[in-house]
């Protein structure tokens, strides 16, 4: 029997999100119900963004957005925080990619894993999701919940292949957290002795009851979005541009079943941290006199640091302008747009974004529908690149027409989130979905091994 609630965990590349949403809330859904968590606890940025972020200092380990102003205090140093980390999850042999130890500058000690990071991280987002919850109203009085959490659709289809060693890492972040409770949540992180006792028992932690279900990334914000769907429009078609990669899904509804198109689902390995360094790059071909590599270096840190408000202003101005020594750089679309690399990752976005397309175009004819929903979400949501695609009409359309529409809901500004939601709705609608989706949306139900959702455009049977 399932939970009354379900929670859904967005371990995102730059910024983890979650959501909790009452599992009845796909047949009847009600907005006051959907529970967006704030992760980012008070006074850290966006409440509801938590960095994902871990730094080896010589004598403690700090997570979140500690971890990323002290690499940044410590940047002339040479010292970094380990980020995008997710992106790992992601490799053919992760058991082995996982078991690496990290350069000097990732960890002075050398005494960590990256699987020792990723798990220390996966214990404080564990805690900081306790902590939202017990500030929560409705949540705060002990609900309990079934957990899945979002990973895009790696490996042409299969994400599954890692789940298990996934789930692992997760169950061991949980035993982390439930040894420590909420000391990983202080500002000043860990003392590493703590942090490396800790990762050592949770190895042999024993994890079998662990229940974690898994739903790929744009099928969950293909969930959120769908089911706003009024009787007009009974498809849809979603691009997520998150740090680390682009996820487009497709989903189509017949009677009250809404499911997903699968042959439509596309992952790209490229997305906000590849523009980002397309952008550093441009800047640096424009500052010939930065010979040296290390004021090159400060360049790019200058600017990885105020990475978001670069591109925010050159998405919505077309150029941007910083200084730098004394200097005025700009960069603009057209720069963009001229850099070979860039080209190519539009014309394999427009491509995999094309395949979805037509794909949804095919399954609408044959159902004699008209109306197809177009709708960005992620961080990049608002590129221009990612605006114009929502805006392309499938070749032979026929007679169906593509709308454009908004990622966030007009909910999202209600009072009691402080008008925090509003503004990263669209990198919230992947956790909101996933909690919202019934379990026939899930590429894994929770304790299952094997794919569920197999490849088919056909509704799903009824649960
Ligand atoms: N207003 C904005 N304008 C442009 N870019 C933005 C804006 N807000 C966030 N971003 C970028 O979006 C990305 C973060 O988005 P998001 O939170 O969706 O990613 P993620 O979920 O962490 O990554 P992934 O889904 O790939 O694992 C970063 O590259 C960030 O710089
Ligand atoms: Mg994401």
């Amino acid at each position: 029997m399932s939970a009354p609630w379900t929670l859904c965990i967005d371990f995102g590349t730059a910024f983890s999100k979650a959501a909790v949403a009452p599992s009845t809330a796909w047949n009847a859904f009600t907005p006051a119900t959907v529970r967006p968590l704030m992760l980012g606890g008070p006074g850290q940025g966006n409440s509801f963004l938590l960095d994902s972020a871990v730094f080896v200092d010589d004598d403690r380990v700090l997570f979140g957005s500690a971890a990323v102003a002290r690499a940044e205090a410590l940047s002339v140093q040479k010292r970094l925080a380990l980020r995008s980390f997710k992106t790992l999850l992601s490799v053919s042999d992760l058991e082995r990619a996982l078991n690496t130890s990290l350069p000097r500058s990732l960890d002075p000690h050398r005494a960590f894993t990256q699987r020792d990071l990723i798990v220390l991280y996966l214990a404080y987002l564990s805690a900081a999701i306790g902590r939202a919850c017990a500030a929560d109203q409705v949540l705060s009085r002990g609900v309990t919940f079934d957990s899945r959490y979002a990973a895009p659709a790696w490996r042409s289809g299969d994400a599954a292949g890692s789940h298990e060693l996934i789930v692992r890492l997760f169950a061991e972040g949980d035993a982390i957290r439930a040894a420590l409770g909420s000391e990983i949540l202080a500002p000043q992180g860990l003392p590493l002795q703590t942090a490396l006792k800790a990762v050592a028992a949770a190895r042999s932690a024993d994890t079998a009851a662990a229940q974690l279900g898994l739903i790929y990334e744009a099928t969950a914000a293909a969930a959120y979005t769908s089911i706003g769907l009024n009787s007009d429009a009974s498809h849809i078609i979603v691009v997520d541009m998150g740090a680390g990669t682009t996820d487009i899904a497709a989903m189509a509804r017949a009677g009250a079943h809404v499911y997903e198109l699968a042959e439509a689902r596309v992952t790209l390995k490229q997305a906000g941290d590849f523009v980002d360094r397309v952008i550093v790059n441009i800047a640096l071909e424009a500052s010939p006199e930065l010979k040296t590599p290390q004021r090159q270096a400060e360049l790019w840190r200058m600017m990885f640091r105020s990475m978001r408000d670069i591109k925010e202003t050159l998405f919505l101005d077309g150029r941007v302008g910083f200084r730098f020594e004394g200097r005025l750089i700009t960069v603009s679309l057209k720069d963009l747009e001229r850099d070979d690399d860039f080209k190519e990752f539009i014309a394999n976005l427009e491509r995999a974004y094309e395949h979805g397309l037509a794909a949804v175009r095919d399954h609408a004819k044959r159902e004699k529908a008209r109306d197809l929903m177009a709708v960005a979400v992620g961080g990049g949501a608002f590129a221009p690149f990612i605006q114009k695609l929502i805006r392309r009409k499938p070749p032979n359309a026929g007679r169906i027409k593509v709308q454009p529409r908004p990622a966030t809901p007009d909910w999202a500004h209600a009072p009691e989130f402080g008008g925090n939601l509003a503004p990263v709705f669209p990198q919230l609608a992947i956790a909101i979905g996933g909690a919202l989706a019934p379990e026939s949306m899930l590429a894994l139900r929770a304790g299952a091994s094997r794919p569920a959702n197999v490849q088919t455009g056909n509704p799903p049977a009824r649960d």
